[in-house]
């Protein structure tokens, strides 16, 4: 099993995102770029967080016209992204634009495919919020539409709240990476976060990826809280890091 942990750094300042990527590198899977860090920042964040042990996930949710979101998405791999977002409300033509470009950007720089992540309903979203967009039939029911749709438009992984796991590995089977925010252990405040799971229940549940922001980048040893994590997931995790 490799390290599932995707640290975001939701900080503002590129300094303070390498001083933790610095410390967290050898202990995470990946680190994720937020609209805050990457619009402040800019590309030279990303590729100096290149390297330092982590890939990189870069969380901009694309969503235009489908050759303005290829074109973003062979920008992106151009600065060294392993994996990014899309909404997938920009429809399958985007869909496909975006994982035909991810695919054949790779094929020229000889990697391996970035992984394209499909974003359905937003967690802030609810019935009501759907219903001012003319979607009636629900939350539930839209991320199930809209994960179809990215999975029959070839995209490999979707991101999604811990409550969808279980309907979503149901509907698509094994092979969708599944990228789950919303992780809190027991003893962690759950912050803004409404619907949490704990970082091991997530994982048994068919969670790829875990999302964990402040429990990690907020402790008082980011470390050992990325460590602590490891160990209630898999032990072996910690002794390959
Ligand atoms: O600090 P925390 O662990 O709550 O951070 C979670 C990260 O995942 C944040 O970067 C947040 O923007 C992101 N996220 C989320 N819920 C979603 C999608 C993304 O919390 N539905």
């Amino acid at each position: 099993m490799r390290n599932p942990i995707i640290v975001a750094l939701d900080v503002p300042k590129a300094n303070e995102a390498l001083e933790l990527a610095e410390e967290l590198g050898p202990f995470v899977g990946a680190f994720k770029i937020g609209k805050q860090l990457f619009v402040s920042e800019g590309p030279d964040v990303v590729r100096k967080l290149k390297g330092k042990g982590a890939q990189i996930f870069l969380d901009l949710k694309f969503h235009d016209i489908p050759n303005t979101v290829a074109k973003a998405v062979q920008s992106a791999i151009d600065m060294g992204v392993d994996m990014l977002t899309v909404h997938t409300a920009g429809g399958s033509e985007m869909l496909v634009a975006a994982e035909n470009a991810s695919n054949e950007k790779a094929k020229i720089l000889g990697i391996d495919s970035p992984l394209i992540l499909g974003v359905t309903v937003l967690t802030s979203m609810d019935d009501a919020n759907l219903e001012e967009l003319g979607i009636q039939e629900g939350t539930q029911g839209q991320v199930v539409r809209l994960a179809k749709l990215a999975a029959s438009s070839g995209l490999r992984g979707l991101v999604c709240s811990p409550q969808e796991i279980k309907p979503l590995r149901e509907e698509l089977g094994d092979e969708i990476q599944l990228i789950t925010p919303g992780i809190r252990a027991v003893s962690n405040p759950a912050d803004d976060q409404k619907r949490t799971m704990s970082p091991a229940e997530a994982i048994k549940l068919g969670a790829s990826w875990l999302v964990i922001g402040r429990p990690i980048t907020l402790a008082a040893n980011p470390r050992d809280a990325a460590i602590d994590i490891l160990n209630s997931i898999d032990p072996e995790l910690v002794s390959f890091s």
